[in-house]
């Protein structure tokens, strides 16, 4: 295999002789990487079959996935990923081949006021998924040996765990990015409880040989973002004229990529991956709190026709910092360049332009999530 091959040509490599279609299972389909990603999927690789499940919870949103309701291939169930019956029912009935598993409690703050569901949907769902998605499995392996048909498809099926580099604790301003070598120290609930479903992932695929493969993936930004993240959090309340929380000083850093080229990552780790394996995915953006508060505000300012406070600097306010607060996080990724031809495309100034642009456009979007519960959690985390 040569690296000048496309991505399309390189999938049918490793589909072997057959370019049957895959039949996909997203999990979290409805939130804000998994719709992205079930976008990104139904425009390249329209003949796939792709299955949502996901609960609706707080962060799922059936709006998001308008855009692919109405297509023949796709299907939307709700469900809970804890819900054993529901997924075998689905895995045998879909005939599913690829688990690609957003599912998750996903905010660092709402693990800190409430961990309960942190460990109840990451570890115990991640573990029923990997439960129902082994017995599948071995149905499979019996399948193939004794059927000769198409199969192609099926053996390169694979169970692949969408994490976070959260797992890797916190860097100091001198440490190298983190490497899939780097050991795991988790410090909040969230990455606690990603750090546990990491090595559940890990541990199906050394005891019983399950195609696993685990991402961990810096912080994402783009469209469709739940509003309690730092981007859509500062850009909604920009548009309200509200104050822009920053955390302490605001010089905590992270690596941001914008979530479309996340999605391309994910597609090459489930064509090329190699089960087993972990893949860092990143930006190579890092960028201090502050500074890409900053930038968003000048955005704003350029973009949109009528703020309520204009330069919206102003509105910049300095709050208390996060309990355990992470202050640096960096990635290297390298493997995945080398191993499978992926590098990040999308700048953070262009990244962060298109996004500004998409919150100003889709204020039908997010006036409905500013719900009497998110203004609930709103007051408990910024004491307003
Ligand atoms: P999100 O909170 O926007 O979406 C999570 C989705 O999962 C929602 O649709 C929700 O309804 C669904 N869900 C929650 N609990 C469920 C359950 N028990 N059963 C079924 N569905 C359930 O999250 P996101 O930001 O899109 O993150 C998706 C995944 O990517 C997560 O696993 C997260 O850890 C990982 N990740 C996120 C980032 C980021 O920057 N957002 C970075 C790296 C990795
Ligand atoms: P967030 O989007 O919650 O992602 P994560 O905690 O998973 O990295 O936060 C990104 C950074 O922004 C993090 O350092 C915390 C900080 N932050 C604020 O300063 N103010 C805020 O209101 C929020 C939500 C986050």
């Amino acid at each position: 295999m040569t690296s000048s091959w496309s991505l399309e040509e390189k999938r049918a490599f490793v589909g072997g002789a057959s370019l049957a279609p895959r039949r996909l299972l997203v999990t979290g389909g409805a939130g804000f990487i998994g719709s992205n990603f079930v976008h990104y999927w139904c425009s390249r690789y329209p003949g796939d079959r792709l299955v949502v499940l996901d609960a609706l919870t707080y962060a799922g949103n059936r709006q998001n996935l308008a855009l692919v309701d109405s297509r023949e291939n796709f299907r939307f169930v709700e469900g809970n990923i804890c819900d054993r019956q529901k997924i075998d029912i689905l895995l045998q009935q879909e005939a599913i081949d690829t688990i690609v598993h957003f599912a998750a409690e996903s905010h660092v703050d709402r693990s800190i006021i409430g961990p309960d569901a942190f460990i109840q949907t990451n570890v115990v769902g991640t573990f029923t998924l990997l439960e129902a998605f082994r017995q599948h499995w071995n149905g499979f392996l019996k399948d193939q040996t004794n059927s000769s048909d198409q199969i192609g498809s099926k053996q390169t099926g694979v169970f692949l765990h969408v994490s976070t580099d959260e797992v890797y604790g916190s860097l100091g301003p001198d440490d190298p990015p983190f490497t899939e070598t780097t050991p795991y120290a988790p410090n909040s609930p969230y990455s606690a409880s990603k750090a546990g479903s990491d090595h559940l992932a890990r541990a199906y695929y050394h005891t019983y040989g399950l195609p696993t493969i685990i991402t961990n993936c810096s912080n994402n930004y783009g469209s469709y973002h739940f509003p309690e993240k730092l981007i859509p959090l500062m850009c909604i309340n920009i548009l309200l004229g509200k104050p822009l929380p920053v955390y302490g000083d605001g010089q905590n850093i992270r690596d941001w990529l914008y979530v479309g080229d996340h999605c391309r990552a994910l597609d090459a780790a489930i064509a090329l991956g190699k089960p087993g394996e972990t893949y860092n995915i990143g930006g190579n953006n890092e960028v201090k709190n502050i500074e890409l508060v900053r930038l968003l505000c000048r955005l704003m300012d350029e973009l949109a026709p009528n703020l309520p406070v204009r330069p919206c600097e102003q509105l910049i306010q300095f709050v208390k910092d996060r309990p355990g607060h992470d202050r640096r996080y960096a990635i290297d990724a390298t493997k995945i360049k080398t191993e499978l031809g992926w590098t990040p495309s999308v700048t953070v100034e262009e990244g962060l332009r298109q996004t500004v642009l998409w919150y100003l456009n889709n204020q039908d979007w997010w006036q409905p999530l500013l719900s009497e519960e998110y203004r609930a959690y709103y007051r408990q985390v910024y004491q307003v």
